[in-house]
């Protein structure tokens, strides 16, 4: 089970501390819980080596305390455009605040997740790292910048942070076999490192005929996995790229599809075309990716566009292409695909929100998926998931899965506490698992859904089964904006603008509030009419709305679960 993660009592930091103290609060800020799982497995390690831990989310965490600790270990992911995770706004506008204390006294070190394809890559970890060393702290070891597939530079910073603290704190212990495995726990044997090979049970499109859209259904067997997940947990899915890039690819390259290429430090072997299927991404570029291109090619024209001074030009030129684009625009055939290989990022797996409730549906995992398709530089792009799914995956087939705990987005532990779910599109997902929970566990709280997409007649996702839920009162009150009927386009957050009052009321009994989908422009609008809603219907200024909801977040009463 997820859920909070036991925290020391801060008191055990406070006075009679020895000079070089045996303590260590371990802070994280999470939006998937990847951060969370590696602060759960440090501060382990740490309790393990004889330390006293105390771990919390940087949104449980007092900033008073901060002058009372001596070793600070921060673990902290980047979101959307360079931005903190929900669970640490708070905290990171207070250290970059004047209010911020002088923390001489502190040593400390950061590990940042994050993703090359993003522009301020690891921007949070890398403005915590700054901010501790402005006001005074010490590195206990150099702040490490993890990309996508951050299993063994996590483990090299775990090391490197334990090895410091063990070496100058009292009684210290050899630090031994710190372990590759690094991640937030089930009991099964599988996991992201090691997934499990799931039977598709079902894959349907849950769009109409004549629909613009298409939307995946797919239930997935975790039978004889012991995988188990909670409303809220996300599903990893490792794809395979399209057999036409690949193919594509290798003929623009010269090389040969039965080339055994090396895929791992163990020295495995597989042939090219497997390879570039199912063991690298070779459909986004990154700037360190060309960079080592460039030096592996010697290519002039490459080198010209890595130049400082021309990183916008670059961003233009990655976006939205892929290898197959770089190859032909540089000409790159004939480098070696052993040492090409070499230089690409592993396969990252998707995660997409759980659409079932393991009460409902035990043994199986429910994923709502929307298909990308797109035509962008004169050739069609797809989405490597969710086209894979839609076109290449029959029932029978297998997938490789492991379950991913959220838990920055649970249903309330009182089963009392009304619930107020916004989701449009397939942002739509996890409720479905809410409601599917609250009905098989009896529980009495209201919930209110607000739901939209571009047509009633055909892209009313689990249409029936939401009016099922409303018909039996598992499912209180509903809204449905569809954007595409009307000369106007409606939105959830005009249907919520209309529902101010009654929606203030909620809050103030205790809602919680839930949104899901995409980031950019959904869940935004929505945070700025939530802000709207209670500065209206509350009497507030814009600040005091502002803070209402900062309140909200930091109280796990406003939880996202956005991309
Ligand atoms: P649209 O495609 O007609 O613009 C799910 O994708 C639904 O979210 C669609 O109805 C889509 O409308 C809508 N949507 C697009 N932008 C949005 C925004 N900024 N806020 C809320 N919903 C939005």
């Amino acid at each position: 089970a997820s859920g909070a993660a036991p925290v020391a009592p801060l008191a055990t930091l406070a006075a009679n501390a020895p000079v070089i103290s045996k303590e260590v609060t371990v802070l994280f800020g999470s939006q998937t819980g990847k951060s969370q799982g590696l602060a759960k497995k440090m501060s382990k390690k740490l309790e393990e080596l004889g330390f006293q831990v105390a771990l919390s989310s940087m949104a449980d965490f007092k900033p008073n305390n901060l002058k009372k600790i001596q070793n600070l270990l921060v673990l902290v992911s980047t979101h959307g455009e360079g931005d903190p995770p929900d669970n640490a706004i708070s905290f990171h506008e207070f250290l970059h605040s004047k209010r911020a204390p002088k923390l001489e006294d502190l040593r400390f070190s950061v590990l940042s997740l994050g993703d090359t394809s993003y522009e301020l890559f690891c921007q949070t970890g890398k403005d915590f790292d700054k901010r501790l060393e402005e006001l005074g702290g010490k590195r206990l070891a150099p702040r490490v910048d993890c990309d996508v597939d951050f299993d063994e530079p996590a483990a090299e910073w775990m090391n490197s942070v334990l090895g410091s603290l063990s070496e100058t704190s009292a009684g210290s212990t050899i630090v031994s076999g710190v372990g590759a495995a690094v991640e937030s726990g089930t009991e099964s044997e599988y996991s992201r490192t090691n997934p499990f090979q799931a039977e598709v049970l079902e894959n349907l499109n849950l769009n109409g005929r004549g629909s613009d859209r298409e939307t995946r259904h797919v239930e997935i067997s975790l039978e004889g996995s012991n995988l188990q997940y909670e409303p809220g947990d996300c599903v990893g899915i490792y794809p395979e790229n399209h057999p036409r890039l690949v193919d594509e690819l290798i003929e623009a390259m010269g090389w040969k599809a039965e080339e055994l290429v090396t895929i791992n430090k163990n020295g495995e072997k597989r042939s090219l075309r497997e390879a570039l299927l199912h063991n690298y991404e070779i459909t986004v570029l990154t700037k360190p990716l060309l960079e080592q291109v460039a030096k592996l090619t010697s290519n002039n024209g490459l080198q010209e566009l890595l130049v400082a001074g021309r990183e916008q030009d670059l961003k233009s030129y990655t976006s939205g292409r892929d290898l197959l684009d770089l190859v032909q625009d540089y000409s790159l055939k004939g480098v070696p695909a052993g040492e090409f290989v070499a230089i690409l990022r592993k396969m990252p797996a998707r995660l997409y929100s759980i659409a079932s409730s393991s009460k409902a549906f035990p043994d199986e995992v429910h994923v709502t998926v929307r298909t990308v398709r797109y035509e962008t530089q004169g050739r069609e792009r797809y989405g490597v998931c969710s086209v894979q799914l839609a076109e290449r995956i029959k029932s029978g087939e297998t997938l490789p899965v492991y379950i991913q705990n959220n838990p920055n987005f649970k249903l309330p532990e009182n089963s009392e506490t009304p619930i107020i779910m916004i989701g449009p599109g397939t942002g739509v997902a996890p409720f479905r698992a809410f409601l599917g929970e609250r009905e098989e566990t009896g529980a009495e709280g209201k919930s209110w859904l607000f739901y939209g997409d571009q047509h009633f007649s055909t892209d009313f996702l689990y249409q029936i089964e939401w009016q099922k839920w409303l018909k039996d009162g598992v499912l209180t009150r509903m809204d449905v904006a569809f954007s595409r009927d009307t000369d106007q386009k409606v939105y959830v957050q005009h249907r919520m603008l209309e529902k101010s009052a009654e929606l203030y009321k909620w809050l103030q009994e205790g809602a919680i509030v839930y949104v899901c989908g995409d980031e950019k422009k959904m869940a935004h609008d929505v945070h700025a009419t939530l802000a709207t809603i209670i500065e209206q219907e509350g009497g507030f200024s814009s600040e005091e709305a502002a803070e209402y909801l900062t309140r909200m977040q930091q109280q796990k009463r406003y939880q996202r679960d956005v991309y």
